[in-house]
């Protein structure tokens, strides 16, 4: 590999000291049910994830996000809403939550929790005063319609659910409602100012408890098209995603989800130093970028990275998109590798051989964590977790019933996190079993087995992290690619690393540099072996 630059830097402005914190923050994303159990009935509690925060201050990460810890019938384990300004009795409570918040910060851990103002639950208190009457004030705070055909048996619109099926359930009264997730999450609409007032409430409630910020869950679906137009073209219909064609899907990134976010925006500036992410399901990243204009949300994950291949140019492809979009508008880039809605690297990655998908998995997050903008680690992305193929009988995500179990669902990413010991459940609970089954295989996995190896996962993130704070901090919010041969990328940031991946099938040579981190056994006389990432200085 030359280290000599082939194109020009690909650079948003800021960077180095005075930066606000979330622009280079690594953020770590816990599945609460799936982190730590403090009660022994086998599902993960805020207690518990308090009582780990030391380690997550030995990993090294600036920050945790919460998935949703409210009170919920947990159809989609917590993604329906019953009361968005309370605990879920099953996770702790309101005390609970704010110890935890204060021992993060103790540690200089910043908070992010879950916002869900798409939808609610259908066991949401408003949801069911608007069942109750259809001349009930709460009914607008949902999107009902008549039917069509006769006797209005018809859905209001063609429009698909994301999860499969009608995005439209009628009630005993003869109208119906809109759920573009499961019937039990009835979309808001957010036409209504009184649904803008509570969910505004909701910021403040948290943000007065001292969280750093939100992420925003389905940030581009707020907004529907008025008059809720059929979607007409087929492509990609049921999972909301915008294709290549020219027409909008009139479900989801209309153009009126904006305001939305400029509110939002409001009340976050309104306190100090406090920040929103947005899931945006959106793979046109020009459109991306509208969501993270100043005014407007703070940051939005790239999808692309995410959806990538184990492919150098996808790769490239896809960091280099991001970043144009992203600072087209100030904004810094949001890296994912894996989350709860999809299967874990280590396994996409994989090609069916699990050694395969550890070792690109490591040298994906030299890549990940060398970019410039803010990384986001899933729980057991540092342990190098695989997803689990669970039976049949332990599935709970709704996708599995809905798909007419054609599709799993989001539950083998999902399985408790294996903290010491030789078998289930690995501590996670003191319980005898757990919410999702864990496998048998995985003692070498734990965290204190990884913790006592020098080259395990957990090591080689825990050192990736210290050098990132050491050798990125100062080095701005740029990046500048090299050349490098066929199957491999390599950039630098400027006045700081250069890394280097090797995604090809053959030993490439090392770029010059001073070795500073491999994410695997290199090659004799310095070569660069197939699927591993090094940091140079
Ligand atoms: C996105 C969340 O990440 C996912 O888990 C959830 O099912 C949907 N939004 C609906 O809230």
């Amino acid at each position: 590999m030359h280290r000599s630059p082939d194109s020009r830097p690909t650079a948003s402005p800021t960077g180095g000291p005075g930066t606000p914190w979330w622009r280079t923050a690594v953020v770590y994303q816990v599945y609460v049910r799936s982190f730590a159990d403090s009660d022994g009935d086998g599902v993960g509690d805020l207690a518990g994830i308090r009582e780990r925060l030391d380690y997550l201050d030995l990993l090294g990460v600036d920050a945790l996000w919460l998935t949703p810890f409210y009170p919920s019938p947990g159809v989609d384990h917590g993604y329906d809403v019953a009361d968005p300004r309370a605990v879920d009795p099953v996770l702790g409570d309101l005390a609970g939550f704010d110890a935890l918040v204060a021992t993060a910060h103790e540690l200089g851990l910043k908070v992010i929790v879950d916002l869900v103002p798409n939808h609610d639950s259908n066991r949401h208190a408003s949801f069911i005063e608007a069942l109750a009457d259809p001349a009930a004030p709460a009914r607008k705070r949902y999107v009902f319609r008549d039917g069509t055909g006769e006797d209005g048996a018809e859905p209001p619109n063609n429009w698909k659910s994301v999860f499969g099926g009608p995005a439209w359930t009628r009630v005993g009264d003869g109208q119906w409602y809109l759920h573009l997730f499961t019937p039990e999450q009835p979309d808001l609409d957010w036409t209504s100012p009184e649904v803008a007032a509570d969910v505004e409430r909701t910021l403040r409630f948290w943000l007065d408890r001292g969280v750093d910020g939100f992420r925003i869950d389905v940030a581009h679906g707020m907004a529907k098209e008025p008059g809720l137009p059929d979607v007409s073209r087929t492509a990609d219909a049921a999972s909301g995603l915008l294709d290549d064609s020219d027409e909008r899907d009139p479900r989801f990134d209309v153009d009126g989800v904006h305001d939305v976010h400029r509110h939002f925006r409001r009340v976050l500036d309104s306190y100090r130093d406090r920040m929103a992410v947005g899931e945006v399901w959106v793979t046109d990243d020009e459109r991306l970028a509208r969501y993270v204009r100043p005014d407007e949300l703070h940051l939005a994950f790239s999808i692309r990275l995410l959806q990538a291949r184990w492919d150098a140019a996808e790769l490239r492809d896809a960091v280099d998109h991001s970043i144009t979009a992203m600072s087209s508008v100030g904004a810094p880039a949001s890296w994912v590798l894996s989350n709860h809605d999809v299967v874990r690297h280590t396994t996409r990655y994989a090609d069916g051989d699990e050694a395969t998908g550890r070792r690109r998995a490591r040298a994906a997050a030299l890549v990940q964590l060398g970019l410039p903008g803010v990384a986001y680690l899933y729980y057991g992305d540092e342990l190098a977790l695989p997803n689990v193929e669970l039976p049949d009988e332990a599935l709970q995500d709704p996708v599995w019933e809905r798909s007419g179990h054609t599709d799993r669902g989001r539950d083998g990413e999902r399985v408790p996190m294996p903290w010491s010991g030789e078998k289930p459940p690995y501590d996670f609970t003191t319980g005898a079993s757990t919410w999702l089954p864990m496998p048998e295989d995985w003692a070498d996995l734990t965290v204190e087995s990884q913790l006592e190896d020098a080259s395990s996962t957990l090591s080689l993130y825990r050192r990736a992290l210290e050098l990132r704070r050491e050798h990125t901090a100062l080095s701005g919010e740029s990046l500048e690619w090299f050349n490098a041969p066929a199957g491999c990328l390599a950039f630098r940031r400027p006045g700081g690393l250069l890394c280097a991946l090797n995604a090809s099938d053959s030993t490439v040579p090392m770029p010059p540099g001073d070795l500073l981190l491999a994410s695997g056994p290199l090659g004799r006389d310095g070569l660069l072996p197939p699927d591993t990432a090094v940091w140079l200085a």
